[in-house]
């Protein structure tokens, strides 16, 4: 039986955190293994937040592939590409965006709290809200269909972009005769990451999130001011692990201890203090292949420009494949 496509897609804003490598890119290095996977790097899609400040987006498609790499994903396994260097997915845009309203993407719950955020940034004229944001769903059913998504790795929160996409896939295959297939979401199991200040979501934006490339003085400082039980004042003041955040931490990395360690900190045997510098340690561990990871393609700068490249050389065959398929749909394909 032939593997089935996996795509998805991240935007280069930042560098990867903890709640990226739990809740999504731990899944697609295992998902690699079994399947046909692409990860896409959405510098068109983060341009359409950061269209005025296209440095941050330059430097961290660079950043964002070290730290992909360093978390295990393979390019022997993982096509690794840049979407701008596609374009056949803007092409694709183009063709789609005939096929979605107006009003549909504006209802799309996504979209909308996305919308209901930058108004509550930019003032209430809507003036924050550009085409290009609001198309960004159609881009992004063009992202999957270029290479035949079958499966797409999401959140929740993703969910609606999905369908969007769906949608357009039925609508075209409709109109213009069965071409495209319908992406089915793969949902993670750790949708969603909790932040050590104990909001329910690790965000760059939250200002509550830990970078895979942080240094143990970083680290150190983030784990000491972490969110424990309220009601814990002193060392030996009895407590409840399952409110406490360096609890929460301790669970997410492991620890072989965390029966002894819930009991001890219930009984109140056991002091904050203690329990954080054992979170920075066992913290520490887990990163410490990932550091060394990241440490090596820095300085290979030439080796992961080489991956991209040939990732990006890949996918684009895949990209003009599905391309020649939809303009024979369309009827658009002239002398050929
Ligand atoms: N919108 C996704 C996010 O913000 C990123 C993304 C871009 C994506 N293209 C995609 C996800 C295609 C899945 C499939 O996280």
């Amino acid at each position: 039986m032939e593997k089935k496509n996996i795509l998805t897609g991240i935007r280069p804003t930042g560098r990867l955190h903890l709640g990226h490598y739990f809740g999504a890119t731990r899944n697609w290095v295992a998902l690699q293994d079994k399947y046909n996977t692409y990860v896409e790097i959405a510098d068109v899609q983060a341009l359409t937040d950061n269209f005025d400040n296209p440095e941050k987006v330059r430097k961290s498609v660079k950043e964002l592939a070290i730290d992909l790499l360093a978390v295990g994903i393979d390019p022997e396994k993982t096509t690794l590409f840049i979407q701008s260097m596609i374009p056949e997915i803007a092409e694709l845009t183009v063709y789609y965006s005939n096929l979605v309203t107006i009003a549909r993407l504006e209802r799309n719950p996504t979209v909308k709290t996305e919308i209901k955020q930058k108004k509550e940034l930019f003032g209430n004229n809507g003036e924050g809200i550009t085409y290009g944001f609001l198309g960004y769903p159609v881009s992004q059913a063009a992202d999957i269909t270029a290479f035949n998504g079958q499966l797409v790795p999401v959140g929740e929160d993703q969910l609606p972009l999905l369908e969007q996409c769906r949608e357009i896939v039925r609508k075209f295959n409709n109109i213009y005769g069965e071409t495209l297939s319908e992406p089915e979401a793969y949902l993670s199991e750790n949708k969603r990451i909790k932040g050590l200040d104990g909001n329910d979501k690790m965000g760059k934006s939250l200002g509550n999130a830990i970078y895979l490339c942080d240094d143990e003085e970083t680290i150190r400082k983030k784990v000491m001011s972490a969110v424990t039980d309220p009601n814990k004042i002193k060392k030996d003041d009895p407590a409840n692990p399952d409110i406490c955040m360096v609890n929460y931490y301790h669970k997410l990395i492991g620890n072989d201890n965390i029966e002894t360690l819930c009991s001890e900190c219930k009984k109140g045997e056991r002091g904050c203090v203690q329990c954080k510098k054992e979170l920075i340690e066992n913290m520490m561990n887990f990163l410490k292949p990932i550091h060394e990871k990241i440490k090596y393609y820095e300085n290979n700068p030439e080796e992961v420009d080489n991956i991209l490249k040939n990732g990006t050389k890949k996918a684009k065959e895949k990209a003009e494949e599905t391309m020649k398929k939809v303009k024979e749909a369309i009827n658009i394909n002239y002398f050929e």
